[in-house]
């Protein structure tokens, strides 16, 4: 493979309609950053570039939710997106915005290029108008029924339960979400990128370039990334509106686009191209940016989420296609997502452990949430965080084995040495051993992170520490002391520049501890290079050391059980509110109409499926006044068998219907859960009389 001449890597510009998660740190922000800071080690030239993602529905959405303008909502939250990165020691180049003057002309020149190259397909198709709010209904603003999984709440774009990307028309039962109005179709013109145009292109340079086989010239793509677009490939791909009516964004620059904008997943990755133009000029070289943008000896790459492969994937390199003054990524290292306590995270449900918060509340301890979201990383498959797991890890793992070792050579050094670095005398075979191991670890760590594997690389950086620990427990020097000073010396000196190694190699991960790590051992900035992870000369003998500190603290229950409350009063809150929705939902009725309905205790004395359904029984109820029949929908959730001999609650005096040819002679009541699950209501004990008149229930549903 060609050697880049230098890298740019992109990390998905988050929306800036809320804060950053655990989510977002460990699918994208944290392996870009490990990606970086590891070239940046290396001597490379390198650039890592992101920003808010500033336009878009979701944006507008949240600015009516809270009475202010999209302007102030984008203000807000890059503010605080931005802080929490820097603050999280996510090393940016540049952190920009969508919004900024520079972007609005590059996403226009781009998109006027295409335009005067005839790359578009103008055409007036019918969408869906809220006649309520007078206004076209573009992607989140409206919702219905999933044609694919049948889940409520899917958006014109996409549906969060399947992840499947939709198109408003396809939704059942569509419903504004502005004014919960039944939208109706109406026309409008806009701008369409026939993506079927680049299949060819995108099938050569994705399946052949960088698919499982490809020659060797370029990278192959994580399964992940290569199985969705070649799904989408396969599928075959259809021109894709790139403008929405929608009155925030960048205006479409071509006459008679008036009230019309640039769809958001057009202009968004051209932020990336905004943000390296920005970053130079503010440099006073305005034209700097091109080689990294436009000379093929560039290596570009985009780390983000799964669920923007196909717009980094398909749509983005098709723009770039046509557009023709860009490179094309050579690699797009999606991950999978991170859920959080075994549920999916979720912004509307604050499911979720946002970054200020625990920059606020875990003072000093950033590292060891970069450490555990990299430990965790949903790489190839979606992953879970948990707090037990959190504690789990600084306590056994980066306390008991980095902090442990770090600590014992230098407080050993210091006893015994006077804080300075005493010299190597002669080598055991033990010692070769352990010092030959460390060039290992370190090309281990290399090709991990070269190849986007950087959880592997973490353990393999973490076993560059157990080394040390290993080396220290199996030497003993705290009992050759008494003998061998000397013995002691060597020991001491091979475990230091173990220690300056680990100050470097732990650098991408763990920058807080490599800087902390630095001081405490008194490595310039200098000599902390990457390429001198093994050399074991870095602390020359006589070195002073500077003071020992604790690099890792345990974490006491106490701090786990505070967050797992925080997630239980979430959870409550959750609960509370669907309680309040229900409720708000259900149609009042007066005490006579409720009064008129005779429900009794029964008892089902038999039940039987019905045939060629699959959701109705049979049942035969003994009401205390009559034996008779009810065909329910109850297949569900119970077997004939778990029914028979069951107390339930039936609504005797429902006028009969037949069901697939059978009477139905009343109602089983049910009540549902939280969860939707539908058990049968039976509220008096097994052993008490049947006829009873039952008092009156709550929140029942037929
Ligand atoms: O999914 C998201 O959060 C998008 N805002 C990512 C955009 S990435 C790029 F295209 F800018
Ligand atoms: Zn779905």
């Amino acid at each position: 493979m060609k050697q880049p001449k230098r890298y740019l890597v992109t990390s998905a510009l988050p929306y800036a309609n809320g804060p950053v998660h655990i989510g977002h740190l460990a699918g994208v922000y944290v392996p870009s950053d490990i990606y970086v800071r590891y070239l940046r080690g290396r001597g490379e030239d390198v650039l890592s570039i992101c920003g808010s993602d500033e336009h878009g529905v979701p944006i507008t959405i949240k600015a009516k939710k809270e009475g202010v303008t999209p302007q102030d909502v984008v203000d807000k939250y890059n503010g605080i997106i931005k802080e929490a990165f820097r603050r999280f020691g996510i090393s940016f180049d540049i952190y920009s915005r969508t919004s900024s003057p520079m972007h609005a002309k590059t996403a226009s020149d781009f998109f006027k290029k295409l335009y005067e190259q005839g790359d578009f397909i103008e055409q007036t198709t019918e969408q869906y108008y809220d006649p309520e709010a007078q206004q076209f209904l573009a992607d989140r603003y409206i919702t219905g029924t999933c044609p694919k999984c049948q889940s409520e709440g899917a958006y014109g774009d996409q549906c969060e339960k399947c992840g499947s990307t939709l198109s408003p028309t396809e939704l059942i039962n569509p419903k504004s979400a502005i004014t919960g109005a039944t939208p109706v179709l109406k026309e409008t013109k806009h701008w369409f990128l026939p993506l079927n145009r680049y299949e060819a292109f995108l099938r050569e340079w994705i399946l052949k370039e960088h698919g499982p086989e490809n020659g060797g010239g370029h990278e192959v793509w994580k399964s992940n990334v290569y199985g969705q677009c070649k799904s989408w490939l396969d599928g075959g791909l259809l021109p894709r509106a790139v403008s929405r009516d929608l009155d925030w964004g960048i205006p479409v620059p071509v006459p008679g686009a008036e009230g019309k904008v640039l769809y958001v997943w057009f202009d968004a990755p051209i932020g990336y191209i905004s943000a390296t133009k920005e970053r130079f000029e503010q440099r006073g070289d305005a034209e700097g940016w091109r080689p990294d943008w436009q000379a093929p000896a560039t290596k570009l790459g985009h780390f983000i989420g799964r669920d923007s492969i196909v717009f980094h994937c398909i749509v983005f390199p098709s723009m770039l296609k046509a557009h023709g003054d860009f490179i094309l990524p050579e690699n797009v290292p999606a991950n999978e997502f991170l859920n959080l306590e075994n549920d999916k995270i979720s912004t509307s449900r604050n499911w979720a452990v946002w970054l200020h918060e625990y920059l606020d509340e875990f003072p000093g301890k950033e590292d060891v949430l970069r450490y555990v979201l990299c430990a965790n990383a949903p790489e190839t498959k979606d992953n879970d965080f948990t707090w037990r797991d959190f504690q789990a890890r600084n306590n056994n793992e980066l306390v008991a084995i980095f902090g442990n070792f770090v600590n014992r050579a230098l407080v050993l050094t210091g006893k015994y040495f006077d804080n300075r670095v005493p010299a190597l005398g002669e080598l055991t075979d033990y010692d070769r051993e352990t010092i030959e191991e460390i060039p290992r670890i370190k090309a281990a760590i290399e090709h991990n992170i070269e190849n986007y594997r950087f959880r592997e690389a973490l353990k393999e950086m973490m076993n560059l520490a157990r080394l040390g620990n290993k080396y220290l427990a199996d030497t003993e020097p705290w009992k050759v002391i008494k003998t061998d000073e000397a013995r002691v010396a060597t020991i001491l000196n091979i475990s230091l520049q173990i220690t300056a190694s680990l100050a470097i190699a732990c650098e991408p991960f763990l920058p807080f501890t490599a800087k902390k790590l630095a001081a405490m051992i008194n490595l310039s900035s200098v000599e902390a290079k990457w390429d001198n992870i093994g050399c074991m000369t870095l602390l020359a003998p006589g070195h002073e050391l500077g003071q020992a500190e604790l690099l890792f603290e345990k974490i006491e229950d106490s701090v786990v059980e505070a967050q797992l409350a925080k997630l239980e009063a979430t959870k409550a809150a959750n609960a509370a509110a669907n309680a309040t929705v229900a409720e708000a939902k259900a149609e009042v009725v007066q005490f006579d109409d409720f009064a008129k309905m005779d429900i009794r205790v029964s008892r089902v004395v038999a039940a039987e499926p019905v045939p060629k359904t699959k959701k109705l029984l049979k049942l035969t109820v003994d009401t205390g006044l009559d034996t008779r029949t009810i065909v329910s929908g109850i297949a569900e959730y119970y077997t004939p068998e778990q029914m028979v001999g069951k107390r339930v609650l039936v609504l005797v005096n429902l006028v009969p219907r037949v069901l697939k040819g059978i009477e139905s002679q009343g109602m089983i009541l049910m009540a549902e859960s939280p969860t939707g699950v539908l058990s049968v209501v039976a509220p008096v004990a097994e052993d008490e009389e049947s006829a009873l008149k039952a008092a009156p229930v709550g929140s029942v549903v037929g």
